[in-house]
């Protein structure tokens, strides 16, 4: 991380990288002289294009400031010419490489999912050719005479919540020697007092700069509500509690409310809480306190047409190892564990008269992962119809991904079709993860990885959204 907190280096870096240290002020305090390199400023009075004003601060307000601004996420702003124009070399690489913004469900030659994803953050080619352009140029400025309108930032706030509840009792995040990441679980009572549908479940992160990812489970039975102070520190992957519990949603810095279809709504039985289990990634700054991460919960009372239930299928969750207990030796690349399901409601088959539609699918496994599948299969006609794929798995990116459409054009389910989850890890030294997870045990060696919750255990699973009619 050193390299976010010694600026001087940036123009350097800048111009390295660029092969042409003239092509940028060195100063990097306005970067006026850079676009002397792009060349028609002086001559015509016709700024080049791309440039800042005209074209790339409204294209990195819509897609970039979301985590790179003050007091988020990313180890860099994006909100003036000075604090981005040293990136933009490093951005067009990352926007070729699909590294940012990060997103990591893909079209892919084994997978082309029925409907686009919600949200979708992707670039298009023209748009990472824009960020291209403009580093080739020299990151022009342009005349701020000339700015084009900013896009306002998208509402990262939920509709007419009908509540929102933020931790108990705040925690205080230090960095441990090389360990930065931390996973707390917080119980969150939504003071519901009957069965409710959520319609909209929106993250609040408290201290954006460490809430790194959440993952919220239901609390069937609030087992959660016996933690003192209502947290439970360091509570692995999972919700921390044996009782029983739904994934229901996961977020990301910058995420937008998780809104099922109209029509449909997640179940919350009366009592139930709710658990956001946290990913804290220390700053290595000092110490950092969190006090305001919570759920803003939109619900109705009246059952909706379709209520959705989610259900986790691979290991651990419902169906069967097609290639064994999960075991992935050290020194392993490619190695694949795969799990079928076949689609039941309780180990019951359900009549062909209710309709159930996958809405929302998720992926999990933890450090050694890098690539998860999950595709269904027709139980009449054989056909395979892809779900998701994230061939670049990144743990620290979990989220929900939500087909765009309404319910009912979503993928129909029927008993007796099968889901399969197929996950590849690499238990080598050339993945990243398992150099990080190694480092959190003080280990420099890959090790016989079981499945489990631990930071070197592994898992492979799949949670889909069903929206059930007439449940
Ligand atoms: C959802 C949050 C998010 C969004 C949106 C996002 N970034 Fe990032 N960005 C990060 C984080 C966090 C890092 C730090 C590295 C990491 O965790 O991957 C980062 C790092 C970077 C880096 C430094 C990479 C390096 O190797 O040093 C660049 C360049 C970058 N982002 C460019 C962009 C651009 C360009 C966009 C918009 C097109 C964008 N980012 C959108 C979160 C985001």
């Amino acid at each position: 991380m050193s390299r976010y907190t010694l600026p001087l280096t940036l123009p350097l870096l800048f111009a390295l990288a660029c092969g042409d240290a003239g092509s940028a002020s060195s100063d990097g305090s306005t970067g006026d002289e850079s676009t002397s390199e792009g060349g028609s400023t002086g001559d015509t009075g016709v700024a080049a294009r791309p440039n800042w004003h005209e074209d790339i601060a409204p294209f990195v307000a819509e897609n970039c400031q979301g985590c790179h601004q003050a007091g988020g996420i990313a180890p860099f702003s994006m909100q003036d010419y000075a604090q981005t124009w040293p990136w933009a070399t490093v951005m067009a690489n990352e926007a070729e490489a699909r590294e940012m913004p990060p997103w990591h469900a893909l079209t892919t030659e084994e997978c082309a999912p029925p409907l686009p994803y919600k949200h979708d953050a992707q670039l298009a080619d023209e748009e990472i050719q824009l960020l291209r352009d403009w580093a080739e140029l020299g990151a022009p400025e342009g005349d701020p005479a000339l700015a084009a309108p900013l896009p306002a930032p998208p509402s990262l706030d939920l509709d007419s919540p009908n509540t929102v509840q933020t931790m108990a009792s705040p925690l205080t995040i230090a960095a441990q020697g090389s360990t930065l990441d931390f996973f707390h679980c917080i119980s969150i009572d939504p003071q519901h007092g009957d069965d409710v549908f959520l319609t909209g479940i929106q993250t609040i992160p408290g201290n954006r700069g460490i809430v790194h990812h959440v993952l919220i489970y239901t609390d069937e039975t609030a087992a959660s509500a016996a933690w003192s102070g209502g947290v439970k520190q360091d509570c692995g992957g999972g919700a921390g509690v044996s009782a029983p519990t739904q994934l229901i949603g996961a977020w990301v810095p910058g995420g937008l409310p998780m809104e099922p279809p109209p029509d449909v709504g997640v179940r919350l039985t009366a009592g139930a809480r709710l658990i956001m289990n946290v990913h804290y990634h220390a700053t290595g700054g000092g110490d950092a306190v969190d006090s305001g991460t919570g759920l803003a919960l939109r619900w109705v009372t009246t059952p909706p047409e379709y209520i959705s239930i989610f259900n986790l299928v691979g290991a651990p969750g419902d169906g069967d190892s097609l290639t064994g207990e999960l075991l992935i030796p050290p020194g392993a690349a490619g190695h694949v564990e795969e799990y079928e399901w076949v689609v039941s409601a309780g180990g019951q088959a359900f009549p062909d008269s209710i309709e159930a539609r996958v809405w929302a699918v998720a992926a999990h496994m933890h450090k050694v992962g890098v690539d998860l599948r999950a595709w269904l299969v027709d139980r009449d006609t054989g056909e395979e119809t892809c779900l998701l794929h994230t061939p670049k798995w990144d743990f620290n990116w979990q989220r929900v991904y939500e087909f765009d459409g309404a319910v009912g054009q979503t993928v129909r389910v029927k008993a007796g079709d099968k889901l399969r989850v197929r996950c590849v890890y690499d238990n080598t030294l050339e993945n990243p993860g398992v150099v990080e997870a190694l480092a959190e045990v003080g280990g420099d060696a890959p090790i016989e990885v079981h499945q489990g919750e631990g930071t070197l255990d592994e898992m492979c699973l799949t949670a889909i959204g069903v929206a059930v009619k007439g449940l």
